[in-house]
This record gives structure tokens, C-alpha cells and sequence, in this order.
């Protein structure tokens, strides 16, 4: 066996080692790269006994009972501004949260935007959470409890 031919296997072999280094590196990265968006995502909810909510979507009850309900109905059935049960079966989480950032005027009216509102900023996921509750038909047109 001449060395030439000792020598070409294991350069095959390292060069392997490489490929395979080098797609487990690509694949962690792009695995990384994923997490941010999901941490950003919308949060699931819980509902048992018709009307009991886990503490996240209770709070998104409350908070959109204190800053939406005067518009949209107590339990977002539709007032002045639309019933965002239904449209959150047809716009997008980030379209929620677009929309309730930087308000939206449009053929029902106006609607204001929140930007400036720390605590309907912070809330949002949790009302997203509550309004998609709602869409799915999880909860009916009844008053949220905690659960405890
Ligand atoms: C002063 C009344 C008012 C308040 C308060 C209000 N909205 Fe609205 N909202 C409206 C109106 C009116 C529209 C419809 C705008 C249009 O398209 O003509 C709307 C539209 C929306 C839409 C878009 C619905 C769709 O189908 O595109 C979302 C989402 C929404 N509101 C969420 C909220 C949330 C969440 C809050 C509380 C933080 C809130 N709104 C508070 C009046 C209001």
C-alpha cells in the first residue's frame, strides 16, 4: 500500500468530522435564533369549569374589563368597536399587537392607540391570552373567575 493511499481516508474522514461539527454548530444556531420569537409568542390559557382561568388569562380579563370592555363589550362581545372574539379567529397575534400599539381608524371608528399605556403594554399577551379564549370558544359571554 503506497502512503498516498493510507493518507486519502483519513482526509475523507476529517473532512467528515468537519461537516458534521459544523451542522450541529448551524442547527444550535438556528435553534437560538428561534427562542426570542417564541419567548414574544402568544401564551396558551386555561379554562376549566366553563369560567375558571389560570392566573395569566384572569389577569388579561382584567385588564381588558378596566381598558377595552367600555368599546368592545364586557366579555369582548362587541359594542361601539367590534367583537374581538370574533376577530381574533381572523387577525394575527402580531396584527393584535400592531393594532393595539398604534390603534386603528377605520370604517366602525377609532380606535386609540395604547403605546403610551405601560400597563395595557405589558398586559397585552395576557390579553391576547383572555381574547383567544373567547375566539375559541373556551370561555362563553360569563364572568371569569380565578382559579384557584
Ligand atoms: C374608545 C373605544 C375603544 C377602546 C377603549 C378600545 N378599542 Fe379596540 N377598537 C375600537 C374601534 C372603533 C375599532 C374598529 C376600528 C375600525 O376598524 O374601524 C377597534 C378595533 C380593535 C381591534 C381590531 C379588530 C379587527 O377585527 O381588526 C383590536 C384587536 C382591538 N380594537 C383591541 C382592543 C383592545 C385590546 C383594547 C383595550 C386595550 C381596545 N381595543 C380598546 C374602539 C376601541
Amino acid at each position: 500500500m503506497s502512503t498516498l493511499n493510507r493518507v486519502v481516508p483519513i482526509i475523507e474522514m476529517l473532512t467528515m468530522k468537519k461537516l458534521i461539527l459544523s451542522m450541529t454548530v448551524a442547527i444550535a444556531l438556528s435553534n437560538l435564533a428561534i427562542l426570542p420569537a417564541q419567548a414574544a409568542g402568544p401564551k396558551p390559557y386555561t379554562v376549566t369549569n366553563g369560567n375558571k382561568l389560570d392566573v395569566d388569562t384572569y389577569k388579561g380579563y382584567k385588564l381588558y374589563r378596566n381598558w377595552c370592555a367600555r368599546c368592545h363589550g364586557t366579555y369582548g362581545q362587541g359594542l361601539a368597536g367590534p367583537n374581538l372574539a370574533a376577530s381574533l379567529n381572523k387577525i394575527s397575534y402580531e396584527e393584535f399587537m400592531k393594532t393595539v400599539a398604534a390603534g386603528k381608524t377605520g370604517q366602525i371608528g377609532m380606535m386609540p392607540a395604547w403605546q403610551s399605556n405601560q400597563t395595557v403594554m405589558q398586559g397585552r399577551d395576557n390579553i391576547y391570552s383572555y381574547l383567544k379564549a373567547r375566539a375559541d370558544g373556551a370561555i362563553g359571554e360569563v364572568k371569569p373567575e380565578k382559579m384557584q
